[in-house]
This record gives C-alpha cells, structure tokens and sequence, in this order.
C-alpha cells in the first residue's frame, strides 16, 4: 500500500441468509401513510423498503446465536440458559445479581417500583420516554441533569451524555438526598442523538455518588456503543479493549436496567441487574408476579442463550467499529448535501434536525412527526419521530412539552444493512429535502393518553 493512501474497510461479516425486500410506488405509499394516520409505527412492515424505525430487536443475530437458539433448555424453572446469562452479565457488566425481564420496559417498571417513593426525584441524562414514564407511575418526578449541549443539535461537544453537576447539585440542595433514590445514567443517551457519557464525567459522578450516598442505576442498553465513543475520544483510553471499557463504566454503577434488544443482538429480552442483595431479592420476589419466574422472567431459554451469546459479541472492536462507522457514513452523505442533523452523528442512528429542516412549520403541528412520513413516502425508508409527540403533554398545564430537539431518527439495526442501503436512504431524504417547502403540518385525530407517539393518528394541516 502506498504511503498515505486510505484503506476502505467493509462489514466484518458475510450473508447467509438473505430476507427479500418489497418496492413500492409513491402512489402506494401515499394511501399507506394515510391509512397510517401519518404515524410511522402504524405502518405495516410488509409495505417498508428499507426499515430505519428502530434498532430494537431489529439487528441480524449471529450463526453463533441461532446455534444457541438450538440449545434452549425450556424448562420453567433453573434453565441452563439462565446459567449462561448470568456469567455473561457478571463478565462483562461486572453486575452481581441478575433478574431476566421480558425487555428494558420490564427491568424499568420493576425498579421503579422497588425505589421510588411518591415524590421522590430522580434525575438524569435526559429522558428516554418509557423510562420516565415508570418513574412517574411510581410516585417519581423526573428532573433532566444532562449538560446544556446535549439540547443544541449544532453543539459538537464530544460527550453530550455528560451530567451538568450544578443541576444536580442545585437538585440536591433543593430537595435533599434522600429524597433522591437513584441517579439514573443512560450510556449513548437516546433522545440527545445518541451521544456518549464521558468516563471523566462517569467517575466524578461515583465521587458524588458516594458523597451523598445515591445510587447509580445505569440504562446500559447501548453500553457498547458509548465504549466505543470512549475508546476513540478519551486519550486515556485509547489502548484499552471495547469489552475492559464496558466493564469499567458497569462498575462504576450500582445497577442496570438493560433492553437487551439494542447492543446485544437478540430480538427480544432485557435484565435487571444490582449488586445489592437487598433489592436483589425484592426484584426476584416482583418479577414472578408481572414476568415470569426468576429464572426465565418472559425470555424463552433459547432468546437468553441467544443473549448471552449477544453480550460477547458486541464488546467485539471489529462489529462495533462498523456499527458506529456506517452512522457515521449515512450522516457524513447528508451533511455534503447540507442536511441539518445532530452533530456529531451518534451510536445507533443519525437524527434529522426537523426545525431546521421544516422552519415553516410550528413546533405543535409536529414538523418532525410529518418529515417522516414524508420520508416514508418519498423513499419507502422508514423513521421515526423524536420530538413534541415523543415528549408529550406537561401533565400541570395541558401544553405540548415543545422541547429544545424536534428530531427524526434514522434507526440503524445492527448487521442488517450494507452501505448501498444507506447510499439510496440518502438519496431519498435528499429528494424530499430539494422538496421541502410543499411539506405540511399535522394535527392529532386521534391522542391516546400513554406514550402517544407509539398509536396516534393524525392527518395534514390544510
Ligand atoms: N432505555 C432506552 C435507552 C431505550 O432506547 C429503550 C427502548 C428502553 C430503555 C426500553 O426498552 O423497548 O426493550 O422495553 N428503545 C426503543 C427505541 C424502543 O426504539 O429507541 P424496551
């Protein structure tokens, strides 16, 4: 090789098994989005192209994880598979004590309501819409620590993740520490764009951690991806493995709550892990009654053979470097066309800036819920809204929360696409971008009273 000259590098695995894919005409497409009320969740799989609505239990499993599939040992109770789950956990998140839950829903309900206390606070590194909501049905009130610049997408800071240690100092001081039962922390947080927490910030965190005596519970659902972050912007640990990394950021936390559908490669299944046995045993004693029983909490044996498989695999540099990389790749060709999207492109998806995108259009007629569909039928890629439908209403006042980030997120599942699928998304969002002044606002038809963005319907504004 020539001095200097650059080396491409491809996915690091090869297909074996190919699942077809549908095209579409506009036309068609057209009258599905409406049928769908406008709201990509509504749309069937069968009439999607290329699915970017979400990296949850979306990726390609290994020929490894459908070997373990084989191996599922059904019985109800003291499952081997649960055995292996249980090693998994302990050698790479370092955790003690395991309690498998259907998906991250069910780690997140079960926690909430061992902790929380009615009016307690718990405060984090932005919300992620599922969580917060089993705060708040526990008794909790959600307050957002993250730093300032995880709310501008223009800000390039290198860990948006961070905590901001005035907010939860002022928190503190405001409400005291025992009215805090945990700090939640979110690695590559979700709603800010998937954006890293730093391993500076993690340790000063534990400092104040222990200061106070609050827990830490970590959402490590995209652990690996945030490791990877780590790896390549924090000096220090530039020569140190993606798998010692991912143990160091679970140690320097209490416990976790894991949708085990993202970063580990399964289609379904998640874990409440803790190191206190306290709270161990109460988590063991909830999950029989709303799961399953402890050894198997709504996983099939073979789904947590398959995650325990999944673990392993993705602390792999080789994956996880091609799992970053092609965000990176699909956000870098929207950026030459001049795209506005959350810099810089995070772990698990490249989020469209939807105000920016759509100025036109008013944050309550929900400009990033109609870009997408526009997407959808301009293109037949499928996303998904992240902005004033996710966030919701102000249960006080009535009003639409209208947060900072009106984003639509471009989902990558892992393994699943190569770079070609991301050249024709790229085309196709560049297509409605030349377009974009036609797009219309939307207006709810129909409003359920939960995690709205998930079956709302709504059509277009004149
Ligand atoms: N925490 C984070 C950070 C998540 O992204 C999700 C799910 C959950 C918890 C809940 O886990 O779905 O297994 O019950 N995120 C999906 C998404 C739905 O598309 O971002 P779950």
């Amino acid at each position: 090789m020539q001095k200097g000259k650059k080396r491409s590098w491809a996915e690091p695995f090869k297909i074996k098994m190919v699942e077809p894919l549908k095209m579409t005409t506009r036309e068609y497409r057209q009258k599905c989005a409406e049928e769908a009320g406008y709201n990509t969740f509504l749309l069937k799989s069968a009439d999607v192209y290329i699915d970017l609505l979400t990296d949850s239990g979306t990726s390609a499993m290994s020929d490894r994880q459908w070997a373990g599939i084989m191996l599922g040992d059904e019985a109800y109770a003291g499952s081997r598979n649960f055995y292996n789950l249980e090693d998994a956990v302990r050698k790479f998140y370092s955790y003690k004590y395991i309690v498998p839950t259907h998906q991250g829903r069910g780690a997140e309900h079960i926690l909430s309501t061992i902790m929380i206390k009615k009016d307690d606070y718990v405060p984090g590194n932005m919300y992620f819409t599922t969580t917060r909501l089993h705060q708040e049905l526990a008794g909790g009130h959600f307050i957002d620590v993250i730093i300032d610049e995880a709310h501008d997408p223009n800000s390039e800071h290198p860990f948006k993740g961070n905590v901001d240690f005035d907010k939860l100092e002022d928190l503190r001081k405001k409400v005291g520490a025992d009215k805090i039962p945990y700090v939640c922390i979110a690695t590559c947080v979700n709603m800010a764009g998937g954006q890293p927490i730093s391993m500076a910030n993690l340790k000063k965190l534990r400092e104040w951690s222990k200061e106070h005596n609050v827990p830490i519970i970590h959402d490590a659902t995209r652990v690996a991806e945030n490791a990877y972050f780590i790896k390549v912007r924090e000096d220090e640990y530039k020569d140190k493995s993606i798998a010692e990394i991912v143990y160091e950021i679970c140690s320097l936390t209490d416990g976790c709550t894991m949708s085990a559908k993202k970063d580990p490669m399964v289609n379904i299944g998640g874990f409440l892990a803790v190191n206190d046995k306290e709270i161990f045993d109460k988590a063991r004693n909830m999950v029989v009654i709303y799961e399953g029983l402890h050894t198997y909490g709504g996983m099939a044996g073979r789904d947590m053979e398959a995650l325990a498989i999944g673990i392993e695999e993705s602390v792999q540099y080789d994956h996880i470097r091609a799992r970053v990389g092609q965000v990176e790749y699909l956000g870098q060709k929207l950026l030459d066309e001049g795209i506005p999207i959350v810099m810089p492109t995070g772990g698990h998806a490249v989020f469209l800036n939807a105000r920016e995108f759509l100025p036109h259009i008013d944050q309550d007629q929900f400009p990033a819920q109609a870009l997408a569909a526009e997407i959808y039928i301009e293109s037949g890629v499928r996303s998904m809204e992240r902005g004033n439908v996710s966030k919701g209403r102000n249960p006080e006042t009535g009003e639409n929360y209208r947060p900072a980030l009106e984003l639509v997120r471009l989902t990558l599942p892992r393994r699943v696409y190569t770079q070609a699928h991301m050249d024709v998304t790229a085309e196709g969002i560049i297509d409605v971008y030349e377009k974009r002044e036609n797009i219309k606002g939307l207006k709810f038809v129909y409003e359920p009273e939960y995690l709205r963005f998930f079956q709302a319907r709504f059509e277009k504004i004149g």
